[in-house]
């Protein structure tokens, strides 16, 4: 089995990320987080925004999924800008994107494909009870547009001057022609976008400054600087709206592979808005007595690709066991060493047996007593040496163990996951000591 298997195999076994509508047969290119990983995507999320709302002159909007029709005529996504070629199996009728298919016979069939032909991504819906042409729209294909559209809004409301940013978290839809690689594209993500708003003499300072940023936040969450790289994007690779482009890339175990892109995007997104709306979306410099369209320096990542990122990081096999019991020799233990920032459970509470009600009495009262801090498990079932693994598999990083002695003198042990050293503390102090080394 290859990595993206075994990744997917931990996810859907351990309550990370089911396909969407599974018991239907699915629907493809979406996918559903569970318990686990709605806390790991829930942790992305939040270290992404903490670490981008220290920035000065940093604020965050949260606007509709759906837009005005006319936003996605002036960004450019109705037009060529945001089309694939694609080519059809004149035989199966199935669809593929004309670059990654080598011949023009069907990778499926073998039968002759079509000719390419232009595919837009954007997925069409209908606002209000009648459908027609004036009640279409779609859902949106990039965060940003929001973002955009409410330039007068901010600068007005937050009384800013450039440079300023804006940061926004939430869903997004492209009909893929093709789906692949797990949750690498899907028709439905999120995606976490940053827009800076600047002088367009300084947009090639802090698109560098903004590049080296981004490069450090996956190092600082546990991706090894080898697995990363950053490709300056020729410009007939272009997104339709870049003057410059910056693809962070990251080695996924299926190949190089874009997780993150960096864009210079001009003046196209304020003046071609301006043009549409017929507002002036022109910043005004009272100091310098300078109107001028911003430039926009952005950082666009997914949250998905990020996620399978950490997961494929923290992925380790153990043969023979961490602990190299006789009893484990056969069986390979799996580790996810997640950060810690990230890991969905942080605390596991663990009688050390179930078949004593003191211990079991006094393990949920730690598990109560720690719930309101922490995202806690509690589990009694198996052996501890079996409850270990459990935890150890899905990046919990500590396991508290009750045992006969916590019943004399109210301490207990804690088992640190990347080491499975322990140390006994005191019930007390148990909160504080925990918070502690949880601490960045
Ligand atoms: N606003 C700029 C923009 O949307 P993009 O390069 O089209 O730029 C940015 O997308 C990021 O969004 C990608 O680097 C990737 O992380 C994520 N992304 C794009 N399409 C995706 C898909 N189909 N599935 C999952 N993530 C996707």
């Amino acid at each position: 089995m290859d990595l993206t298997q075994k990744i997917i195999s931990l996810c859907k076994r351990r309550g990370f990320i089911f396909p969407s509508s599974e018991i239907y047969g699915g629907i493809g290119g979406v996918y559903d987080f569970g318990p686990l990983g709605v806390e790991l995507k829930r942790n992305i999320k939040k270290v992404w925004w903490e670490v981008m709302m220290r920035e000065e002159n940093m604020i965050g909007l949260d606007s509709g999924i759906l837009l005005n029709p006319r936003v996605w005529q002036a960004s450019g996504h109705l037009t060529a800008g945001f089309a694939d070629e694609l080519v059809e199996c004149k035989s199966c009728h199935k669809r593929f994107k004309a670059d990654e298919v080598a011949s023009n016979k069907c990778p499926e069939c073998g039968v002759k494909l079509t000719k390419p032909r232009k595919f837009n991504l954007m997925m069409k819906t209908f606002v209000g009870p009648v459908e027609d042409e004036s009640s279409t729209t779609y859902l949106r294909a990039e965060t940003c547009q929001g973002i955009f559209v409410n330039f007068l809004n901010i600068l007005n409301s937050m009384r800013l001057k450039v440079p300023f940013g804006v940061i926004q978290i939430g869903k997004t839809f492209r009909n893929e022609i093709t789906t692949k690689n797990f949750i690498f594209r899907t028709r439905e993500f999120e995606q976490m976008e940053m827009e800076l708003f600047c002088h367009p003499k300084e947009a090639d300072k802090l698109f560098d400054y903004w590049k080296e940023q981004r490069l450090k936040w996956y190092q600082n969450f546990g991706i090894k600087k080898e697995n990363l790289r950053m490709k300056e994007v020729p410009k007939e690779e272009r997104a339709h709206y870049a003057k410059r482009q910056i693809d962070i890339e990251y080695h996924f175990p299926f190949g190089w592979e874009e997780i993150e892109g960096i864009h210079n995007r001009g003046d196209f997104d304020l003046s071609n808005h301006a043009k549409h709306s017929g507002e002036d979306l022109k910043y005004f410099d009272e100091e310098k007595g300078e109107k001028f369209f911003p430039y926009i320096v952005e950082t666009s990542v997914g949250v998905e690709r990020p996620l399978f990122a950490f997961l494929a990081e923290a992925y380790q096999e153990v043969k023979g066991g961490r602990t190299k019991t006789t009893k484990a020799a056969k069986e390979v233990e799996v580790l996810l060493k997640l950060h810690k920032s990230l890991a969905p459970i942080k605390v596991a509470v663990l009688p050390l047996v179930r078949n004593k009600p003191e211990l079991v009495k006094k393990a949920k009262e730690i598990y109560n007593l720690l719930r309101p801090h922490f995202t806690c498990q509690y589990d009694e079932l198996g052996s501890i040496g079996r409850r270990y693994r459990r935890q150890d598999e899905i990046a919990t990083i500590f396991c508290l163990t009750c045992d006969f002695q916590t019943l004399e003198d109210d301490t207990l042990t804690i088992r640190n996951r990347d080491t499975m050293a322990q140390e006994r503390v005191k019930i007390k102090d148990l909160v504080n000591v925990l918070k502690e080394k949880l601490a960045n």
